[in-house]
């Protein structure tokens, strides 16, 4: 059926503001319409997040588009921040690395020209947690978003409550510079819905990233209602709590494809609509210590030696919060000291957004945190990963997401920092 368009939009369609524009409207459109939208909301929240953020030499096609849109003066009506950067001098590689990198990013510095012509927020703003206080582009409850990066997405609609559909790159920034979205699935009331109760039933806190993995794996794109979860969490979203989710949301996003989850008890609103949220048929899934046990166990180690001693461990993958960078540095502090080491015994990269490194910066942890070998950055460790070069590298990580799109092994937090104080495999 096709899609219902104000006179506004219509007229961007017929070309009003030039062939550029109408196309980008026209796909806006074909996109609803593949969706059964029946008609475009505005964009309300106030940026936009794109998931395009490198400069790969392959990508001649979006440069082209780019330059399209800028010579046509089609540029975003919001502001947006981007996914992290690929490169940072300060992560470890070796020389062969280190020049795969020059040619396969080769693009990097004039896309990032484009970025900012088109309407980048910032030189600050390449981040996956751009919802972070310190970044700057954290929506308000209600807020409808153009965003595509998968952990972003469900971390806004279920922590914040905005609006958001798992939208593609690119399409995503169509949104922002036409300022509406095509009005379908979790920007809907029945879209939100939860279709899966999930039933936590462990008798400890799981760890959030396997229990993300468990429940994406099981409910795949549709939405989960979680109950049980506050008695581990507390029923405040508090630094703890949402750096808890964040977590926990990406490894649903990513090994399945989740968009958004309720938390009875704790997300918005699963607060404010309680088992009013759940949808009439919904399918059960109970979670306890065996299962998380067996989804743990179904990870498949696929480094060329199994048994090789890891050359890099990831931590920050999403970027890690403020209170996650403390949290790090108190824990693996006291480990070493226990193992009476000085420092890691895995080179060892934290990722978190420059915006909250450079808060973290003022204070001693960061020379606690440095002292202990501890390299800080605002990189993509996917992207780092993701080449024959650097793929082939036994590399540790706590991230699901990371497991799940490269060779490196999932290790959960403890086990990272027993790897880091005392070596070994
Ligand atoms: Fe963020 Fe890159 Fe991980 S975008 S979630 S650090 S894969």
């Amino acid at each position: 059926m096709p899609m219902i368009l104000t006179p506004e939009q219509q007229a961007l369609l017929n070309g009003e503001k030039g062939e550029t524009m109408a196309k980008v409207v026209k796909s806006l459109v074909m996109y609803g319409e593949t969706f059964g939208a029946e008609k475009m909301v505005p964009v309300t929240g106030g940026c936009g997040h794109l998931v395009t953020s490198f400069g790969l030499s392959v990508m001649k096609p979006v440069y082209a588009l780019m330059d399209q849109l800028i010579q046509s003066g089609v540029l975003s009506g919001q502001k947006f921040s981007a996914d992290p950067r690929p490169l940072d001098p300060n992560v470890p590689k070796n020389l062969l690395q280190d020049l795969f990198f020059h040619v396969m990013y080769s693009k990097q510095a004039s896309y990032e020209k484009q970025l900012e012509t088109l309407g980048l927020l910032s030189d600050d703003s390449f981040t996956c947690a751009c919802y972070l206080d310190q970044v700057g582009n954290k929506p308000a409850k209600g807020d409808v978003l153009s965003w595509a990066e998968s952990s972003a997405v469900v971390y806004a609609n279920s922590v914040l409550g905005a609006r958001c559909n798992r939208n593609s790159g690119i399409l995503e920034l169509f949104g922002s510079i036409a300022g509406f979205v095509p009005y379908f699935g979790l920007l809907t009331e029945e879209g939100r819905k939860a279709t899966w109760v999930v039933e936590i039933k462990t008798t400890k806190k799981p760890e959030a990233q396997i229990l993300g993995s468990a429940i994406g794996m099981k409910v795949m794109e549709d939405v989960p209602y979680v109950k049980g979860l506050t008695a581990f969490i507390g029923s405040e979203l508090n630094d703890d709590a949402t750096a808890y989710l964040k977590d926990f949301g990406a490894a649903t996003a990513s090994n399945g494809a989740v968009g958004l989850y309720h938390i009875a008890g704790l997300t918005p609103e699963a607060v404010e609509q309680a088992d009013a949220l759940i949808a009439p048929d919904a399918n059960t899934y109970v979670i306890d210590d065996a299962e998380l046990e067996r989804v743990r166990a179904s990870y498949p180690v696929i480094w060329k030696d199994p048994n090789a001693e890891p050359k890099l461990c990831f931590v920050g993958c999403p970027h890690l919060s403020l209170k996650q960078l403390h949290d790090w540095t108190d824990a693996l502090g006291a480990a070493l000291e226990k193992a009476g080491r000085k420092t890691v015994a895995i080179p060892t990269v934290f990722t978190s957004p420059t915006a909250v490194q450079a808060e973290f910066r003022q204070t001693p942890d960061y020379q606690r945190l440095t002292g202990m070998g501890v390299i800080l950055s605002y990189i993509c460790p996917l992207m780092y990963m993701n080449n024959p070069l650097c793929g082939k590298m036994p590399v540790v990580t706590n991230s699901n997401k990371l497991r799940t799109y490269t060779s490196a092994r999932y290790h959960t937090d403890a086990e990272i920092i027993e790897l880091l104080a005392k070596g070994g495999n």
